[in-house]
C-alpha cells in the first residue's frame, strides 16, 4: 500500500558502510514537487566527502581485500540478495520515490521492479565474464583477462532515481568494481535507503558509497578526481561535456555518457490509427515527458494527419493530472521549479513561433509544478519546440510525405538516442531502421528498454552503452598476458 508519509530513516552520507555527516556539516533540503515544500534536510557532500569516499572505495578495491578475493559467484549471490531486499521493501521504496520525485505511485512500483530485474540480470553475469586464448604468431600462448576498471564514480539524474542507480550499480558490481554514487540533488531519498540495503545484504565496507549533493560541487569533484578510474553519467548534454572535459584535464578516467535526445517517432498512413496514437502518446507523456528517449517529435504522414491530431488531443486531455499517490493519476508534477519554468518557456516559444496549440499549454494547479498535457500541431522543423529537449508533457505533431524525406528530417538533430516507426510495411521499417542515427530503434512499439539489450546514444546523446552485455565493457580493462612456450603448438 502507498504511504504519503513514509518514515525517512536515512539523511546522511553513506561512506564505508556508515551513515555520516558531511565534513562541512552542511545540509540541503529535498523538496516535494507536489507543493514546493521541504520534505527533509539531507547531508550535503562536497569535495572532502568525495575524497573520503574515494579512499574507502580504493581500500575496498585493494588486491587481497574481501571484495577482490571473493568468488565471482558469491558476488552474484550478494547482488541477488540485494535485489530480494529491494523486493521486500518495494512498497516503502515506491512511496519514498513518489514523495521525492512526484511520479505516480504505480510508476514508481514499475520502475523499482525494472531495477530489480536489472540487478538480477547482472548478478547472473558475475561468474561469466572471461577473456580469450588467442592463437598468436610465434612460440607464445596469449590470453586476455577482463579486470574490473577500479573505482567508479556514478552521477545520476532525478527522472528515474532507483532505475538509474541500477543501471550503474548493476554492471559495476558484476565486474567487481567499487563505487561512489551521487544521486541528483532533487531525489536523494531512495538512493540513501538503497545504501542501507547494500549494507544489510552484506557487501563489504567501501564497495558502494552514496553521496547526495550538488553538481558543480560534489559532481565536479567526482569528474575531476585523479583517483577515480571511470565516471558513468546520465543527464544533460551540457553537463556531459563538462564531465568529458574534466576527465581529460585530470587523469583521463574512462567516461560513459547517457545524455538527452529529441527522438523522432514516425507514423505511416498504413498503420492502425488508434494503436499509433496510443504508441505516440505514451512515447512522449510517460514519466511526464521527463524521459531521455521520449518520442518528442511525432512525424505523421499527411493522409492521416488531421485525424491523428484530433485523436492525440483527445488522449492527452484524458490524462489524469494530480496527486501522485491517488489511484488513477497518470501524471504528477514536474520535478522542480527550474524544469517547470523551462517547459512553460518552451511552450510559449511554440505559440509565438506559430505552432497550433491543440490543448494544455499552462500550469495545471495553483501550487506544485503541475503542467497540463500539451499538444502542438502544425509544428515545423526549425521551431525551438522541434529542436530542443523539452523534458515535459508536450507533444509536437509534425506533417511529412515520403520515407526519404522523413529519414532526412529525423536525422536533422544533434541528438541520436532513440527513434521509432509505426508501419505495416516491412521494407519501409527496415530502411528506416538502417538509415536513422539512433542507439535504440523501435518498430511498432516505443520505449521498450530491457535489461538484456544495450541502450545508449549516437551523436550528442552520448557514448558508451548501458544494460546488456555491452555495458560490462564500460567497467572492464582488458589485460593481455603472453607466455613463452617451448615450441609452437601443433
Ligand atoms: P543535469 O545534467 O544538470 O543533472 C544531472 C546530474 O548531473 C545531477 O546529479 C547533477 O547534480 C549533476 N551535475 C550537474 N552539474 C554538474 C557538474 N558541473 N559536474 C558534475 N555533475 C553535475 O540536468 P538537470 O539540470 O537536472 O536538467 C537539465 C536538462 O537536462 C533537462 O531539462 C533535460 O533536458 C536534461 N536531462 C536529461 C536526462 C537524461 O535522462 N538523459 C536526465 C536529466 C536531465
Ligand atoms: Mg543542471
Amino acid at each position: 500500500m502507498p504511504s504519503r508519509n513514509p518514515t525517512i530513516k536515512f539523511t546522511k552520507l553513506f561512506i564505508n558502510n556508515e551513515f555520516v555527516n558531511a565534513v562541512s556539516g552542511k545540509t540541503f533540503p529535498t523538496i516535494n514537487p507536489t507543493n514546493g515544500k521541504k520534505i527533509i534536510d539531507i547531508s550535503e557532500a562536497d569535495k572532502p566527502d568525495v575524497d573520503r569516499a574515494v579512499c574507502a572505495a580504493r581500500e575496498a578495491f585493494k588486491l587481497g581485500s574481501t571484495w577482490r578475493t571473493m568468488d565471482a559467484s558469491a558476488r552474484g549471490s550478494l547482488m541477488n540478495k540485494f535485489a530480494s531486499l529491494i523486493e521486500r521493501d518495494l512498497e516503502y521504496l515506491a512511496s519514498l520515490e513518489t514523495l521525492d520525485n512526484g511520479k505516480p505511485y504505480t510508476d514508481s512500483l514499475f520502475d523499482i521492479k525494472c531495477a530489480i530485474d536489472v540487478f538480477r540480470y547482472y548478478a547472473g553475469w558475475c561468474d561469466k565474464i572471461h577473456g580469450h586464448t588467442i592463437p598468436v604468431d610465434g612460440n607464445f600462448m596469449t590470453m586476455t583477462r577482463k579486470e574490473p576498471i577500479g573505482v567508479v564514480g556514478a552521477i545520476i539524474p532525478w527522472n528515474y532515481p532507483i532505475l538509474m542507480m541500477s543501471w550503474k550499480l548493476g554492471p559495476a558490481l558484476a565486474t567487481g568494481c567499487t563505487m561512489l554514487l551521487k544521486p541528483a540533488e532533487q531525489t536523494p531519498l531512495t538512493a540513501l535507503y538503497l545504501a542501507a540495503l547494500i549494507k544489510e545484504a552484506g557487501f563489504p565496507p567501501g564497495v558502494v558509497n552514496v553521496l547526495p549533493g550538488y553538481g558543480p560541487t560534489a559532481g565536479a569533484a567526482i569528474a575531476s578526481h585523479c583517483d577515480i578510474n571511470k565516471v558513468a553519467f546520465t543527464g544533460s548534454t551540457e553537463v556531459g561535456k563538462l564531465i568529458a572535459t574534466a576527465a581529460g584535464n585530470s587523469n583521463l578516467k574512462r567516461v560513459s555518457l547517457e545524455l538527452g535526445g529529441k527522438s523522432p517517432l514516425v507514423i505511416f498512413d498504413d498503420c492502425d490509427l488508434d494503436e499509433a496514437v496510443e504508441i505516440a502518446h505514451n512515447a512522449i507523456f510517460a514519466n511526464h515527458g521527463q524521459n531521455c528517449c521520449a518520442g518528442s517529435r511525432t512525424f505523421v504522414q499527411e493522409g492521416i494527419y488531421d485525424r491523428f491530431v484530433k485523436k492525440a488531443k483527445d488522449m492527452a486531455m484524458a490524462r489524469r493530472v494530480g496527486d501522485p499517490f491517488e489511484e488513477g493519476t497518470t501524471q504528477g508534477p514536474q520535478i522542480d521549479e527550474t524544469q517547470f519554468k523551462k517547459i512553460l518557456d518552451l511552450i510559449e516559444s511554440g505559440k509565438r513561433e506559430g505552432a497550433k496549440l491543440e490543448c494544455g499549454g499552462s500550469p495545471a494547479a495553483e501550487v506544485g509544478y503541475f503542467i497540463k498535457p500539451t499538444v502542438f500541431s502544425n509544428v515545423s522543423d526549425k521551431m525551438r519546440i522541434a529542436r530542443e529537449e523539452i523534458f515535459g508533457p508536450v507533444q509536437q505533431i509534425i506533417k511529412f510525405r515520403t520515407l526519404e524525406e522523413v529519414i532526412a528530417r529525423a536525422n536533422d538533430t544533434q541528438y541520436g538516442l532513440a527513434a521509432g516507426i509505426v508501419t505495416n510495411n516491412l521494407d519501409r521499417a527496415l530502411t528506416f531502421a538502417q538509415s536513422v542515427q539512433a542507439g535504440s530503434m523501435w518498430v511498432n512499439c516505443y520505449d521498450i528498454v530491457i535489461p538484456q539489450a544495450p541502450f545508449g546514444g549516437f551523436k550528442r546523446s552520448g557514448y558508451g552503452r548501458e544494460l546488456g552485455e555491452d555495458s560490462l565493457k564500460e567497467y572492464l580493462e582488458v589485460k593481455t598476458i603472453t607466455i613463452k612456450v617451448p615450441q609452437k603448438n601443433s
